[in-house]
């Protein structure tokens, strides 16, 4: 019986739906914490992972947004960046394009340029060292109020050069994509491309705002466009890249066991699917846990994983040149791949 988890977890892949604050293990958050004299609310690493038991994405982001108080210096950001790196090289990663949430830093005090220097910088290694290209989003949080998002974007300003484009997170109930309006109208002008998060727990109606309204490139979850067949065949129509993230999903319990998740169903609906780690640290593992445990709850085929992998490639942003490259990598690894099983 081949493993088509083994062929998934070998095959060059990019990671395109991360959180870089969500790849902060509590091993780290311990280790700075110590750095700066922090005491964290848990006594050790075991009870701050046994904290990691969420009802809802609510519940989740209110442990999140506490534990990146560790987070203050351009080294903290580098450690953090380059421990993702390791393991994204470990699982066959050869592109990332990851997320940054500038407002939950600002906010604390930390200086934009900290936060940007200690990311951009450690990226830049690990194009350098493992070879791992990669693109940095900032994203706005929408739980709060657009003009915050305005505010930001101006502080951003001086460091666009390397931003290579925006997001929205946080909260969704409640905070259509409707209310980043002006802000992504912005950023656009400014020659900036949009994802954004749409259809994780709001309705497949935040999904067509995004594309609509914001006119997101890619979008961030969507899994519940799988509630509407007019969206289904649109997202289809148009090839409109979603990047979902399993783990996340049951972590935050927008499905009860992930033999329930309609990834399978997207994908023979001609959706253009790829799988992400989203906030790895706290859902239970990186990209390559996330294509195992979908083999292995949802059977996925060798021609699925597959599929995403290069779908993951194509759906973004790279250069024609590297992404070429990669994706004949991808079939060297499936012929080599099939030779073996
Ligand atoms: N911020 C970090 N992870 C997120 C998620 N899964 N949804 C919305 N905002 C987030
Ligand atoms: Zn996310």
């Amino acid at each position: 019986m081949p493993d088509i988890a083994a062929l998934a977890c070998a095959l060059p892949k990019a990671e395109l739906h991360l959180h870089i604050e969500g790849t902060l293990e509590p091993e780290l958050a311990f280790e700075l914490a110590g750095r700066h004299g922090v005491t964290l609310p848990w006594p050790d690493v075991q009870a701050l992972r046994a904290a990691y038991d969420f009802s809802d994405l609510q519940s989740f982001l209110d442990l999140y947004y506490a534990g990146a108080d560790v987070l203050r210096t351009r080294q903290d950001f580098h450690d953090l960046t380059w421990a993702y790196l390791l393991r994204a090289r470990a699982d066959h990663l050869r592109h990332v394009e990851i997320f940054f949430d500038p407002q939950t830093h600002t906010a604390r005090g930390v200086p934009m340029a900290e936060v940007i220097d200690g990311i951009h910088g450690a990226l830049v290694r690990g194009r350098d060292e493992l070879d791992i290209s990669f693109r940095l989003i900032l994203s706005f949080l929408r739980h709060l109020p657009e003009s915050e998002a305005l505010d930001t974007l101006a502080q951003a300003r001086p460091f666009l050069d390397r931003i290579d484009g925006v997001g929205l997170d946080s909260s969704e109930h409640g905070h259509p994509p409707s209310k980043f309006r002006q802000v992504f109208a912005r950023c656009r002008a400014l020659g900036l491309p949009v994802v954004a998060h749409a259809g994780e727990e709001g309705p497949p109606a935040y999904i067509e705002e995004a594309l609509d309204l914001l006119h997101a490139q890619r979008i961030d979850h969507g899994v519940r466009a799988i509630e509407s067949e007019e969206l289904l065949d649109r997202l289809a129509r148009q090839q409109v890249p979603l990047t979902v993230c399993p783990l996340s999903n049951v972590k935050l319990k927008v499905y009860p066991d992930l033999r329930k998740h309609p990834l399978r169903d997207m994908l023979a609906r001609g959706l253009k699917v790829t799988i992400n780690s989203d906030d790895p640290a706290y859902f239970g593992g990186y990209v390559n846990a996330n294509f195992t445990a979908c083999v292995q709850a949802l059977g996925l085929t060798q021609d699925d994983v597959v599929a995403l992998a290069r779908n993951s490639i194509e759906a973004s942003w790279l250069d024609t040149v590297r992404r070429e490259a990669l994706l004949a990598e991808i079939d060297d690894t499936v012929r080599g791949w099939r030779g073996a099983n």
